[in-house]
This record gives structure tokens, C-alpha cells and sequence, in this order.
């Protein structure tokens, strides 16, 4: 399949027309790029699962240009939810609801639930209004692969896969939306994001966060998010996150580094480029510039045939824990407290 590589402002139309005819299109949001189909067409849902190589049971978000379409999607929209929608969407989070029938099982995985998002991003919802109709999309990398925060990432994983990709340059967040389940009694956090547990708190003060956040979930275990159970973020590089005061990781880092003389070793680093022998790239100097960067780094490391990553890691506030969410994934959980 030729795919073609869009203009993010004379090229919209094109984009909608792929969609309403049952094609995938790639479209920048702020948090990372999404792989679009109808939310409405199972047929085309089921071109997004085989092309991203993603297991048929974990379900897409149905992406909306306003956040009043809705309830062309979802039904039951407790005042909570109402709560968290007024204040942050448009924005980096995702809703969970019950679904209407008009959303194919497909698109949820089976689930009578689905999840909604109405990016910020003015391309993405130009690209959506010009479809015509909801957009279901992942992320549009390679299952199991970091997330793309730019079309030059899109284009690595999914060349010759997918009909189109809007290049929209790099995403302002760089780390996926927060997910909220709004359909239990206590509104619970599934996945950190932009939008974080304080911002939430200050409108939702009862509001939960899902355990399996910061853990693996167990074989036995069925996650309230489908795709928590996922390896996920897995660049080719053995990565290990070192955790604690800014001394006391320099120096486990630099004893790492001296161990594994023989490998081809990256540091991604917040503090100083204080390393020998080793590739660095900068994560940034606090958790907002560090989600924006991770995917990239990750994704840079592999290019460079980094065997061997180790991530300097301090402060998991706000921002942090959306952050350490997603480099513990990234790591397997090999984490090194000092
Ligand atoms: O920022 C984002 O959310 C990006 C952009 C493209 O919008 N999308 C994204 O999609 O990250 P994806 O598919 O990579 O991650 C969606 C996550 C998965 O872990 C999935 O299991 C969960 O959302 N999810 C989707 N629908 C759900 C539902 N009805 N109930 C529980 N979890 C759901
Ligand atoms: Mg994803």
C-alpha cells in the first residue's frame, strides 16, 4: 500500500475523505500521534488492530471535534462526568463511558464501555470535523513499541501500512492521555496524564487512582484497562530506571556504566551531562520536558544500537507520576532504588 504523507493545513479534506471511505489515516493531538478509522465502521476498525499488530481485546479511544458530540457515543453521563468534561476537554484526557449501540464491538474490544477523547489540538480537530464522523484510533506506533511524537516516527512503524499520515510536527505533551473510568460509583483514574491526579482532585475530591498503575498486573488478574497488561513502550534496548537524589544516582550510574563496559551504553539524564563512555540524551530538567522527550529518547537510543539504557529518575509530584508510569513500562519494572 502507498501511503501517502499529508500537509497539516491544505491537506485536511483529503484526510476526512480516506476516513469516510473506510481508510486509516495518522493525525498529530498534543499527546502523541493517533492511527484513525470510523469509530462507526467495524471493518475499519479491524484494519487498525491488523496493522498496528494489537490484540483484538484492547479497545480503541472514539475520538470527537467538540466535546457536545458526545452523546452521539455514550449514554449515562453521570454529573461527574459532566464535571470533568466541562473543565478539561477539550484537552489530554480520555472519559470512560457506557457506549451507544452505533459503536461497533470491534472499536471496544467487546466492552460495553468506550472511551472518548476531544483532543486540543486545532489539526487533529479540523481532521476529525472533515471526517465526518467519531475517529477511533490508538496510538500509532507498532504494538509494543513507544508511542510517536512525531510524523517522522509514524512514517518508521507504519510505511506501507496505513493510507495516509498528517504531518502536524512534534506533539506538546509527548505522553499519552489521561484515562478516567466514569462508570463506577468513584470516578478512577486508569492511566496518568497531563491532566493530573491534583487537577482532577480539585473538581472530582473523591477520585481514585487504579493500582496497577505503578505495578504489573498479574496473569490471573483482568485489568480495568485492557491495555495495561501489554508489554508496552519496549524499545530494543535493555532499559533499567535509577531512582532517588541526584547524587546518589550519578554515582550509581557511573558505577553501571564502569560494569557494562562492554555494551553499548546510554544514559537518559535530568541533571548534568556528567557521564563518560556512554551515548546521553537529555530527558529535560523537570517531568513536563521529561514526558515530552521520553518517547523520542527511547526511540533515538534504538536508532544508535544502544544495547544497555539507564534513565535518571527523581521526582514522581503531578507530572512525575504519569512520567514514571510510563518509563517503569519501558524498563519492565527493572527499577534501582539508591
Ligand atoms: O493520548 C491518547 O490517548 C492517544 C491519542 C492518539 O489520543 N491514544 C492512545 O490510545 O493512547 P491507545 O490505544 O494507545 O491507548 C488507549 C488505552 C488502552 O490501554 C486501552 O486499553 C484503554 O485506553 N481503553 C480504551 N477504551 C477503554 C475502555 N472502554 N475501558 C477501559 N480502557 C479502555
Ligand atoms: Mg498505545
Amino acid at each position: 500500500m502507498k501511503t501517502l504523507i499529508l500537509n497539516d493545513s491544505t491537506d485536511i479534506p483529503v484526510a476526512g475523505r480516506i476516513i469516510r471511505d473506510g481508510g486509516l489515516v495518522a493525525f498529530p493531538t498534543e499527546t502523541v500521534y493517533g492511527l484513525g478509522a470510523s469509530a462507526y465502521s467495524d471493518t475499519a476498525a479491524k484494519k487498525i488492530y491488523a496493522a498496528k499488530g494489537r490484540p483484538s481485546d484492547n479497545p480503541l479511544i472514539v475520538h470527537i471535534c467538540d466535546a457536545a458530540k458526545l452523546c452521539d457515543v455514550a449514554r449515562d453521563v453521570s454529573d461527574a462526568a459532566k464535571t470533568v468534561i466541562d473543565r478539561f476537554m477539550p484537552g489530554p484526557i480520555t472519559v470512560i463511558l457506557k457506549k451507544k449501540a452505533c459503536i461497533p464491538d470491534s472499536v471496544t474490544g467487546g466492552l460495553g464501555t468506550v472511551g472518548i477523547r476531544c483532543p486540543e489540538n486545532p489539526v487533529a480537530r479540523e481532521f476529525i470535523r472533515a471526517a465526518g464522523v467519531p475517529v477511533a484510533a490508538p496510538s500509532a506506533n507498532i504494538s509494543g513499541k513507544p508511542s510517536p511524537t512525531s510524523a517522522r516516527h509514524v512514517i518508521d512503524d507504519m510505511m506501507g501500512k496505513i493510507d495516509a499520515v498528517i504531518d502536524g510536527g512534534d506533539c506538546t505533551v509527548g505522553l499519552e492521555s489521561t484515562i478516567v473510568d466514569m462508570t463506577a460509583d468513584i470516578p478512577v483514574i486508569l492511566r496518568p496524564g497531563a491532566v493530573t491526579y491534583d487537577m482532577l482532585k480539585e473538581v472530582i475530591p473523591d477520585i481514585l487512582i487504579d493500582k496497577n498503575i505503578l505495578d504489573t498486573v498479574a496473569d490471573n488478574e483482568a485489568p480495568k484497562c485492557p491495555g495495561t497488561k501489554y508489554k508496552h513502550y519496549s524499545p530494543d534496548a535493555d532499559v533499567f530506571v535509577i531512582e532517588g537524589e541526584k547524587e546518589k544516582v550519578q554515582v550509581k550510574i557511573k558505577e553501571l556504566i564502569k560494569e557494562n563496559a562492554a555494551k553499548r551504553v546510554g544514559v537518559l539524564f535530568m541533571y548534568d551531562a556528567v557521564y563518560d563512555d556512554a551515548v546521553m540524551l537529555c530527558a529535560g530538567r523537570d517531568n513536563k520536558e521529561y514526558a515530552h522527550n521520553l518517547f523520542n529518547a527511547l526511540r533515538e537510543f534504538d536508532r544508535l544500537g544502544i544495547e544497555l539504557v539507564f534513565a535518571e529518575f527523581s521526582d514522581d509530584t503531578g507530572y512525575g507520576l504519569a512520567v514514571k508510569n510510563r518509563l517503569y513500562k519501558a524498563a519492565g519494572h527493572k527499577v534501582i532504588y539508591v
